[in-house]
């Protein structure tokens, strides 16, 4: 299965590609002073709306990496002033202590895991700069009958504490938190699916999105219960 066309339908109009609201990324924008000399940079972008409204709002430069030639050609088309590169972004390029901010929200698997993006992220950031990190977490131990419908391992997320003990292992202060709440999940799963039923609506013969809708029927049902996802903003003192 192609999963990034997939991905691309499915969260066709939603701000980002987590369940964090549109008012919630604004609360992170909002946070730390910025100066246009300053470097924003975004790692694993998408299509960029985060690094877009920091730009925006605080008329710095930016920098946004993702793998897919689609999440750039998209955040070319949002924000043509941010120089955006489709690139691996463990070859960001960008020297030690040189960006006011760093992000890496939902894409900490680019570097293997948060442990190893936060390795990646911190050094690259000026001291009393900020990184954000979006990353899901376990808001009740899943059992093992929904970890197999979902096709992941326990192993694979922590907890909400260890999350917060993990990125301030990295060396870092966490300053501000925002995590969707279970309703907010519940209706990021339910967009997601209803922009792959309008698509099958149209293409009834796409495979790939009735496989992909009826995966998500099966793990979205008790999603909520169990998945949290969290944006952690932390400070490099
Ligand atoms: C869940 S999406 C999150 C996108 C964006 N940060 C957001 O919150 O909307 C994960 C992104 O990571 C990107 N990605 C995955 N592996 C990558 C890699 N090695 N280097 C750069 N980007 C990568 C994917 O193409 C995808 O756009």
């Amino acid at each position: 299965m192609s999963w990034e066309r997939v991905s691309w339908l499915a969260h066709t109009g939603l701000p980002i590609q987590d369940p964090i609201t549109s008012d919630q990324l604004d609360t992170v924008v909002a946070r730390g002073a910025l100066t246009p000399d300053d470097l924003a940079v975004d790692l694993g972008c998408g299509a960029g709306e985060l690094l877009a409204r920091i730009v925006d709002l605080r008329g710095c430069r930016g920098l946004g990496i993702d793998i897919s030639e689609l999440a750039i050609d998209h955040a070319r088309r949002r924000a043509p002033e941010i120089e955006w590169r489709v690139a691996d972004a463990r070859d960001h390029g960008v020297a030690n202590d040189a960006a006011a901010v760093v992000a890496c929200v939902g894409a900490t698997h680019a570097f293997g895991g948060l442990t190893p993006a936060l390795a990646a992220l911190v050094p690259i950031v000026r001291p009393g700069g900020t990184i954000i990190v979006g990353e899901g977490y376990w808001r009740a131990p899943p059992p093992d009958g929904w970890l197999a419908t979902l096709g992941a391992s326990r192993d694979e997320l922590t907890d909400r504490d260890a999350l917060l003990a993990e990125v301030t292992a990295a060396g870092v202060r966490v300053d501000h938190v925002v995590d969707a709440s279970p309703a907010d999940l519940d209706s990021y799963n339910r967009a997601w699916r209803a922009n792959l039923e309008e698509h099958l609506r149209a293409h009834p013969d796409d495979d790939e999105v009735r496989a992909a809708l009826d995966h998500a029927d099966a793990w979205h049902r008790e999603c909520s219960r169990y998945l949290g996802f969290a944006l952690v903003v932390a400070v490099k003192d």
